[in-house]
């Protein structure tokens, strides 16, 4: 049983600026819930109830929206506006946060080693909450890999399907198909040109990652752009061990982009606003 969830949550999100300017992206609301809570809701459905947040500079208001505000509490105690709060309670009854801060932007893989002592010797999810993912058929994203994880016992990318074009914004496998939806990872590229990406499968910001990752990351050398990828260290550990992809049930926004923002608003709006 996986009992942790890391959010890398320090980026600067820099597409959203000016908004990111002095708020962190993890915040922008998904018409009226911040992404970063989709992404905690996510993650305690999967019985990860402890999520520990890589954080920096100007994400102080992530720390406060996992924590009780005794003066807002207090002030709508008893009327009827009690119930804007029911979602935020119910996380904070369910899980436990815990912080440590990233100094440096050096990377997702950087992110992840910054979070090890909060997850220490045991296997762990991961979510990038501004890929925002929902299953409106049946389990969410991470609990669907939580159960592949006790079948394979190894790290799983969860991966989708992009068109040739886009191919350049992701993480790429290629893979040997194991049953439906899930290959072993034979090989891995970060943000390959469209010519030569081994396919068309994009990693999306989800993983199941055994420990051994931090060693490998802590001798993985940056990439290109100075930052340590986490495409890198998974690719070493395909080639030691093993690292599946599943093609997970369900939907995804990229909430980084401003489209994808507003692709995600529309459809909450639409089919989740209100009815949970
Ligand atoms: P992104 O590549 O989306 O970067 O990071 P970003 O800074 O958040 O956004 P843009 O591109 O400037 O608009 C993917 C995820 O990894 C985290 C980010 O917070 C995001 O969730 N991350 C990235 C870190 O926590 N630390 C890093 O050094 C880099």
């Amino acid at each position: 049983m996986i009992k942790k969830c890391l959010f890398p949550v320090a980026g600067y999100g820099t597409r959203f600026l000016p908004a990111t300017k002095s708020m962190p992206k993890e915040m922008l609301p998904v018409v009226n819930k911040p992404l970063v809570q989709y992404g905690v809701e996510e993650a305690i459905e999967a019985g990860m109830t402890t999520c520990a947040l890589v954080t920096g500079r100007g994400k102080r208001a992530i720390a406060d929206h996992f924590d009780i505000n005794y003066e807002l509490e207090h002030q709508i105690q008893g009327t009827g506006k009690e119930v804007y709060l029911e979602s935020i309670r119910n996380v904070l009854d369910r899980g436990t946060f815990t912080m440590v801060r990233q100094r440096e932007m050096k990377g997702l893989g950087h992110a992840i080693l910054t979070g090890e002592s909060l997850i220490g010797n045991e296997p762990f999810g991961v979510i990038l909450s501004d890929d925002l993912c929902m299953n409106p058929e049946g389990d969410g994203v991470l609990a669907q890999m939580a159960a592949l994880y006790r079948q394979f016992r190894c790290s799983i990318v969860a991966i989708q399907e992009v068109p040739e074009d886009e191919v350049h914004k992701y993480g790429v496998i290629a893979g040997e198909p194991m049953k439906e939806g899930l290959y072993r990872v034979e090989s891995m590229v970060e943000k390959p040109k469209k010519e030569d990406a081994p396919s068309n499968l994009a990693i999306i910001g989800r993983y199941i990652l055994t420990p051994d990752i931090f060693d490998i990351i802590r001798a993985t050398e940056p990439g290109a752009n100075g930052e340590i990828q986490l495409t890198d260290a998974l690719m070493k550990q395909a080639q030691m061990g093993c690292v599946m992809a599943y093609k997970f049930k369900g939907l995804r926004f990229d909430c980084g982009s401003v489209p994808g923002f507003v692709e995600a608003t529309n459809y909450v709006f639409e089919n989740v606003y209100g009815q949970d």
